[in-house]
């Protein structure tokens, strides 16, 4: 970022972290896209550049973004990361996954650089605590696909200074969003509420009420939602949601957010939603 946070760092190159570098540089920032994967860096450089090309369509055809490109590079090392002045975390939804990165980039990032965990649901302030400075780490749940997402759930910890909120604030509103800063609870609002509304409507589809459809169409219809939950888990990935609802019930108890069997034997079956070709829809040539 050329004003006040210098470069970003992303790490994690899957759904959100390549949706993520996106968003950045389409609006100048120049970004590090960091994976311990290299097949998932590879794979993330074909999402950029279709959502690139998306973006331009979008945009009538002419030019790129306001801003011009920023640069982007890939790295596989953490180290390469030590130079950010604020680092986005997004691996997958696992809290030892993340609590080792965290550890990790504590020890490699300078302690004036501001981390932001990019979680479903993990609570930020376990995460924080892994850590020597809690104080710089601040929850940013950004919606997918980030681009084109106009909001983001930021959540402040007990420990969180308000220099790392700002700091993230900055970088919303350059991405041209809105944010709303909520209290740190397991699932936050948003994932709270939303992966019971999934979880359910897939249920319902094992109850033979209706099909994928008719429940999304239902739920554009008479709640005015854009897209429908079942869409929506497959835009998410339904290993995400999987994942995000054995967080809700390590927190809350297993009443409300135990995973369906429809959910399990989707990802059983590798049918994790958009990014595979096939979730509750199926994407012919489009897998994204
Ligand atoms: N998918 C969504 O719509 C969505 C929305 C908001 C937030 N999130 C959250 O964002 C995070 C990432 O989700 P996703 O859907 O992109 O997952 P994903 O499974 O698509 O990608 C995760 C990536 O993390 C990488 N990774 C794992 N451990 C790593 C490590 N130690 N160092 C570097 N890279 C590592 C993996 O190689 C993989 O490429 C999760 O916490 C998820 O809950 C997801």
């Amino acid at each position: 970022m050329a004003d006040d946070s210098g470069v970003v760092g992303v790490v994690g190159a899957g759904v959100m972290g390549a949706s993520l570098a996106q968003a950045l540089t389409a609006r100048g920032v120049a970004t590090v896209l960091q994976d311990a994967d290299p097949a998932a860096l590879q794979e993330a450089a074909h999402r950029i550049a279709a959502g690139d090309r998306l973006a331009r369509l979008t945009a009538g055809g002419s030019g790129g973004p306001a801003d011009g490109p920023g640069r982007l590079s890939y790295v596989t090392a953490t180290e390469e990361l030590a130079h950010c002045a604020l680092v986005i975390e997004n691996v997958t939804e696992d809290a030892r996954v993340k609590e080792a990165l965290h550890d990790r980039l504590d020890r490699i990032l300078d302690p004036g650089a501001v981390v932001a965990v990019n979680t479903s649901a993990i609570a930020v302030s376990g995460l924080a605590l892994v850590t020597g400075h809690p104080e710089r780490v601040v929850g940013a749940h950004f919606m997918n696909p980030v681009a084109t997402s106009s909001m983001v759930e930021v959540i402040r910890t007990p420990y969180t200074a308000q220099w790392a909120l700002d700091r993230l604030g900055a970088l919303v509103r350059r991405l041209g969003k809105d944010s709303v800063v909520v209290a740190d609870a397991t699932g936050f609002v948003i994932n709270r509420c939303l992966m019971m509304f999934i979880n359910e409507a897939a249920a319902v589809l094992d109850d033979d009420v209706a099909s994928p459809q008719q429940v999304d169409r239902l739920f554009r219809g008479c709640v005015g939602h854009r897209t429908g939950p079942l869409r929506t888990a497959d835009i998410i990935g339904i290993d995400t949601i999987v994942h995000t609802l054995r967080v809700l019930t390590d927190a809350y108890g297993p009443e409300r957010f135990t995973p369906s069997a429809r959910l399990l034997r989707m990802v059983r079956d590798g049918h994790l939603g958009r990014k595979t070709g096939r979730g509750f829809y199926i994407y012919a040539g489009e897998a994204s």
